[in-house]
């Protein structure tokens, strides 16, 4: 299965493409996670994607569309892949299909803005191997421990209010475009985001059924 996984910031696409990842046995790849290692690192693609992430704006076209095209050509990509958070913008989308990559569907978890910015504020990372959890939804065992490999959470940069709000305007009038874009091939599935991290997952499993061999 070839997915693409949407929605805006904190709709849930990291929480569910690891639970798509571990019952399909598909790698997930995170164009943000990729950036934010690179910020981390401090290679030259992290200096001049951190103002832009900074600001809760899209990094510029080419530099995500060269680092999803160097991943898909990749072995680990053979038997299928989820996209988390890419495209996020039409020429995105647009390279993606000139790269020959058949597409399967494209889920889009659908969260309204309110619920959005309450969940990126409880909203903690694992510093070591990336698990996401929230203080009040999916807390881990112990506060600010990370259950799968015991290191430290950490929130964020990008999660303070004021970015987030600028991030949710990027989504409506950049990415959420491409909700039609993929209608009009006919691949377009909608989820209703719900409350519980569990309650999505039944919902995002039983769309997904379909592709089962
Ligand atoms: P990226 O890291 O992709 O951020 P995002 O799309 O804003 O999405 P998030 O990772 O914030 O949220 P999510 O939907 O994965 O939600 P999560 O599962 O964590 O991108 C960051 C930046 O990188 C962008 O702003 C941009 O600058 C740049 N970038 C990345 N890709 C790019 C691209 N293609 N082109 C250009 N620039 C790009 O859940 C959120 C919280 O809610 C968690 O705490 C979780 O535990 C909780 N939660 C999840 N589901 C539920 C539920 N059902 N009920 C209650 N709580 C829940």
């Amino acid at each position: 299965m070839n997915l693409i996984l949407m929605g805006a910031p904190g709709a849930g696409k990291g929480t569910q493409s690891a639970k798509i990842s571990d019952k399909w046995n598909i790698p997930a790849v995170s164009t943000g996670d990729m950036l934010r290692a690179a910020v981390k690192e401090g290679t030259e693609m992290g200096v001049k994607a951190k103002s832009f992430m900074d600001a809760g704006q899209l990094v510029p076209d080419e530099v995500v569309i060269g680092i999803i095209k160097d991943y898909l050509s990749s072995d680990k990509c053979t038997n299928g892949f989820i996209l988390d958070g890419f495209p996020r913008s039409i020429p995105q989308a647009e390279a993606l299909e000139k790269m020959g990559v058949v597409i399967d569907a494209a889920l889009s978890i659908e969260v309204a803005d309110e619920k959005i910015v309450e969940r990126m504020s409880g909203r903690r990372i694992c510093s070591s191997c990336g698990a996401s959890y929230h203080t009040v939804y999916n807390p881990p065992k112990t506060a600010d421990v990370c259950d799968t490999c015991g290191s430290a959470l950490y929130t964020r940069a990008d999660d303070a209010a004021e970015t987030v709000l600028s991030r949710l305007e990027t989504y409506h009038s950049i990415t959420e475009p491409l909700k039609d874009f993929y209608a009009s091939r006919d691949l377009l599935i909608c989820v209703e985001g719900q409350e519980k991290v569990e309650d999505t997952t039944a919902l995002v499993m039983k769309a997904l059924s379909k592709f089962e061999a």
